[in-house]
């Protein structure tokens, strides 16, 4: 038992999935089934173990979800500056990828509420807020190329000047509409 809340522990420490401990546990359990003679007594065993374990997890999640660190640029990269300025075709192509990549997760107006956003943890950033807009452009370029689970990296699947025209296209989403407070 305390092999498998160690899995258990170690697998959300990977970010990997629960289903797999659980499996893990599984397939040990019905072993030891096989061997016992008194499989009555092993499957309520069973039961409450798998009860118990569960609720173990949801409580690992909880605490895990909390626990989990701020992301900080390093300084090196929040001091880079966006190379493509912010001009029509730049927002135009900005605002396609934004729709295209990010909506799903973003929303269409950057609020954090796409369709995919129910079911992740934690949420997706709202960029239209007041604590995004006042990171620089150099850290949210980094953040949006390295990623963190569950926002993927794209550093692969966009090129640079995307990831700029994309950084362009987030400053439009500013609920603020005093731009001057927003240029430091
Ligand atoms: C699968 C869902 C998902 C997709 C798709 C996604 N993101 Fe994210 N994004 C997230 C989540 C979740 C976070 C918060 C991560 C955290 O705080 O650890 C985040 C955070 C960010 C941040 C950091 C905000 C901050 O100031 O901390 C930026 C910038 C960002 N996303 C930009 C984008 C852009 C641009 C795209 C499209 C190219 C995109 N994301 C696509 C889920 C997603």
């Amino acid at each position: 038992m305390i092999k498998i809340i160690f899995y258990a522990v170690s697998c959300h420490l990977w970010d990997a999935h629960l289903e797999i401990a659980l499996y893990h546990y599984l397939k040990l359990t019905i072993m030891k089934t096989e061997v016992h003679n008194n499989q009555y007594f092993f499957k309520l065993k069973n039961l409450i173990f798998i009860i118990v374990f569960l609720a173990a997890n949801s409580i690992f999640i909880r605490s895990f979800a909390q626990q989990r660190t701020p992301w900080v640029t390093p300084k090196v990269n929040q001091d880079i500056k966006n190379p493509i300025p912010a001009d029509k075709t730049a927002l135009a192509d900005g605002k396609a990828m934004y729709t295209a990549n990010c909506a799903p997760c973003h929303g269409d107006k950057g609020r954090g509420d796409g369709p995919a956003a129910a079911a992740l943890n934690p949420k997706p950033a709202d960029h239209s807020s007041a604590t995004v807009q006042s990171e620089t452009d150099g850290s949210l370029f980094w953040k949006l190329s390295e990623g963190r689970n569950p926002m993927p990296s794209y550093k692969k699947i966009l090129t640079d000047k995307q990831r700029w025209e994309l950084i362009n296209y987030i400053r439009t989403l500013s609920k603020s509409t005093n731009k001057g407070a927003l240029a430091k």
